[in-house]
C-alpha cells in the first residue's frame, strides 16, 4: 500500500479514536460521505470558524456579517445559473458499474505523472546533496520537462472540452490516456454525461401546494439576495464586504477522502462588493490577504500554492484557488473569484427588482462587481487535522504521537494534572480549572502515570499540561508541559492564566497577518 494511503488512513482512525470526526449515522453502518463532528472536533471547528470570522469581519471595518437561511426561493437558483450548469461530467464503468467524475479521473492521471516528476526531484537531490538546486534541475532535466508538458497539454485540453462542453472529446481523451476504472481495471467506459449537484426537497404539507425547492449548494447566493438590504441598512460604502458561514449541499457524485468532499459541509465566504474596472487589482489583494491568513497558522508555506483556473465557472472572469497539501497530495482548500456583476445582474433579471448602488462620487448608480472568498470549513479542519498529526521518534528511542494543532485552534487548551490522587493536589487541581475555565476549555485528568497523561493529551492535541504536586503545596508552584517541545518549567500557580493566554490569543496570532 502507497504510504500517502497509509498516512490518510491514520488521520481518519485518530480523529475517530480522539473524539474529533465520527462517521454519521455509524451503527447503522454510516452514510456515504456524512460526517459528525465529536466533542473535540466540534471545537476545533468552532475555533477555524472564530479565527476566519474575526480576520473577515471584526478587523475590517467595511465587511459585516450575515446569516442567511438555508431555504431560498428556488427561483435564486435559476438566476445563480445553478439549474442549468451546476453540473459534473460523469463517466460510468460498464464492468464494475461504477460512476466516476471524468475530469477527476484525468487529474488523477496527471497527478501519477506529477508524482513522476516529485521522484526525479528526490532522486536528484540525493545525488546531487547540497549542491542541488531544485528550480535548475525542473527547468533544465529533459525528463521533467517531457513529463511537465505531458502533463500540461492533458489540463489543457481538458479544460478546453469542458469549457466547450465538448463531452465526447472528454471520452476521447480517457481512452486515449488509456485510464482504467480504479476498482476492476476495466476500460470499458460509457459516454460522459452532466449531472446536476443540487439536493431537491419540497415546501409545504400539501401534495399540490408543496414548492420544490433546493438546498443551497453554496452561500453566497444569501449574500447577494440580501445585498441592498444590507448596504442601506449598514450605510455601507463601496468596497464593502458580507461575510457569512453556514451549511451548503451537494450531491457529490466522487464522495471520498473523508471530510475533503463531503455531501453536507460548511462554507466560509466572503463577497467584497466593488467598483467596476477595479476588479484585477482586488483579485490580487484578496489572493494575497488570504494567503497571509493561512501562513499566520505557521503550517508550512512549503504546504501552500496557488493553482490559476484553466476552466472558468459561469460566473467568473478570474478565478484561482489556493491549495493545501493534504495527505493524498495538493488539492483546492480555498477559492478567490473575481465574480463581476453576473449574480448581481442575474437577480435583477428574474427578481425585476434593482440592485444597483448610488456612488456618491461618481454620481451614479451601478451594479457593483464582486470578488469572492470562499473556503471550506471542513476542508480547513482536514487541513489542520493532517498537518498536526505527527509520529516523533524520541531521544530516548521510543516514539510519541502527537496533535500540533496551533494552540489558538486547539480545542482543549490545558489539561490539569495532580500528581497523585490524594495529600490536597485533587483539590488544588480542582481550583485551578475553576478559575481557568472563565477563559480556556481546560480538561483534568488524574488517571494513570503523569507520563501516560502527557502522552494522552500530545494525542489528544492540548497544548499545556499543568501538573499539580506536593511542591505546589509548599510554595504555590507547578509544572507547566509545553506540548510540543515537551520542554517543562516550573511556575507561579497565579502566572497559570497569563502564560495560557499569551499563547492562545487569537490576536497574537491574527497580527502576523
Ligand atoms: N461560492 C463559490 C463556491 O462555492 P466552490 O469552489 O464550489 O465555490 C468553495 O466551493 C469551497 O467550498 C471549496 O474551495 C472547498 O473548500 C469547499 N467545498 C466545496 N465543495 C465541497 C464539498 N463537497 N465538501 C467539502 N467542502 C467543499
Amino acid at each position: 500500500m502507497a504510504k500517502q494511503e497509509d498516512v490518510f488512513k491514520k488521520v481518519i482512525s485518530h480523529a475517530k479514536e480522539y473524539g474529533y470526526v465520527f462517521q454519521s449515522s455509524e451503527i447503522y453502518d454510516g452514510l456515504s460521505a456524512v460526517y459528525d463532528y465529536a466533542q473535540n472536533g466540534v471545537e476545533l471547528k468552532k475555533n477555524i470558524r472564530e479565527y476566519w470570522w474575526q480576520a473577515m469581519v471584526q478587523l475590517n471595518d467595511n465587511i459585516v456579517g450575515i446569516d442567511a437561511a438555508i431555504f431560498m426561493h428556488p427561483t435564486t437558483w435559476k438566476a445563480s445559473g445553478h439549474v442549468d450548469a451546476f453540473n459534473d461530467p460523469l463517466i460510468d464503468n460498464k464492468d464494475s458499474k461504477k460512476r466516476y467524475r471524468a475530469d477527476v479521473l484525468v487529474e488523477d492521471h496527471v497527478a501519477k505523472i506529477e508524482a513522476k516528476i516529485d521522484k526525479e526531484v528526490t532522486k536528484a537531490a540525493k545525488r546531487f546533496g547540497d549542491a542541488f538546486d531544485k528550480d535548475q534541475f525542473l527547468a533544465t532535466n529533459q525528463r521533467v520537462l517531457d513529463y511537465q508538458a505531458k502533463a500540461d497539454g492533458i489540463l489543457k485540453r481538458l479544460g478546453k472540452s469542458l469549457e466547450n462542453e465538448d463531452l465526447a472529446d472528454v471520452k476521447a481523451l480517457i481512452e486515449e490516456l488509456e485510464i482504467a476504472c480504479p476498482l476492476s481495471g476495466s476500460k470499458n467506459w460509457t459516454d460522459v454525461k452532466q449531472f446536476n449537484l443540487m439536493f431537491g426537497t419540497k415546501l409545504g404539507a400539501s401534495a399540490d401546494s408543496a414548492m420544490d425547492l433546493y438546498l443551497r449548494p453554496e452561500t453566497a447566493q444569501g449574500i447577494f439576495v440580501n445585498f441592498l438590504n444590507v448596504q442601506k441598512t449598514g450605510r455601507m460604502k463601496i468596497p464593502f464586504g458580507i461575510a457569512q458561514t453556514g451549511k451548503a449541499f451537494r450531491n457529490e457524485i466522487v464522495a471520498r477522502q473523508f471530510i475533503f468532499r463531503m455531501r453536507e459541509f460548511e462554507q466560509m465566504e466572503m463577497q467584497y462588493f466593488i467598483k467596476p474596472g477595479t476588479q484585477q487589482e482586488w483579485y490580487e489583494k484578496w489572493k494575497e490577504k488570504r494567503h497571509k491568513w493561512h501562513l499566520s497558522l505557521g503550517m508550512g508555506e512549503e504546504n501552500y500554492r496557488f493553482h490559476d483556473h484553466e476552466k472558468l465557472a459561469h460566473y467568473a472572469d478570474a478565478a484561482a484557488d489556493i491549495e493545501f497539501k493534504f495527505p493524498f497530495g495538493f488539492k483546492e482548500l480555498e477559492g478567490i473569484h473575481s465574480r463581476t456583476d453576473f449574480d448581481l445582474s442575474q437577480h435583477e433579471e428574474y427578481s425585476g427588482k434593482k440592485l444597483q448602488y448610488f456612488d456618491p462620487e461618481e454620481n451614479k448608480s451601478y451594479v457593483p462587481y464582486v470578488l469572492e472568498t470562499s473556503i471550506g470549513l471542513d476542508r480547513m479542519f482536514l487541513a489542520v487535522f493532517s498537518n498536526s498529526l505527527q509520529e516523533e521518534e524520541l531521544e530516548n528511542g521510543t516514539t510519541r504521537t502527537v496533535l500540533k494543532i496551533p494552540a489558538v485552534l486547539a480545542p482543549t487548551k490545558a489539561a490539569i494534572l495532580p500528581l497523585l490522587k490524594r495529600d490536597g493536589l485533587p483539590e488544588v487541581a480542582q481550583k485551578l480549572i475553576d478559575e481557568l475555565k472563565w477563559d480556556f476549555n481546560v480538561v483534568y485528568d488524574e488517571k494513570d502515570a503523569v507520563g501516560r497523561r502527557y502522552r494522552r493529551q500530545d494525542a489528544a492535541g492540548t497544548p499545556f499540561c499543568i501538573t499539580v504536586d506536593h511542591q505546589t503545596l509548599e510554595d504555590e508552584t507547578v509544572t507547566i508541559r509545553h506540548r510540543d517541545t515537551m520542554e517543562q518549567q516550573r511556575i507561579k500557580l497565579s502566572e497559570v492564566k497569563d502564560i495560557i493566554s499569551k499563547e492562545v490569543d487569537m490576536r497574537y496570532w491574527l497580527q502576523k497577518i
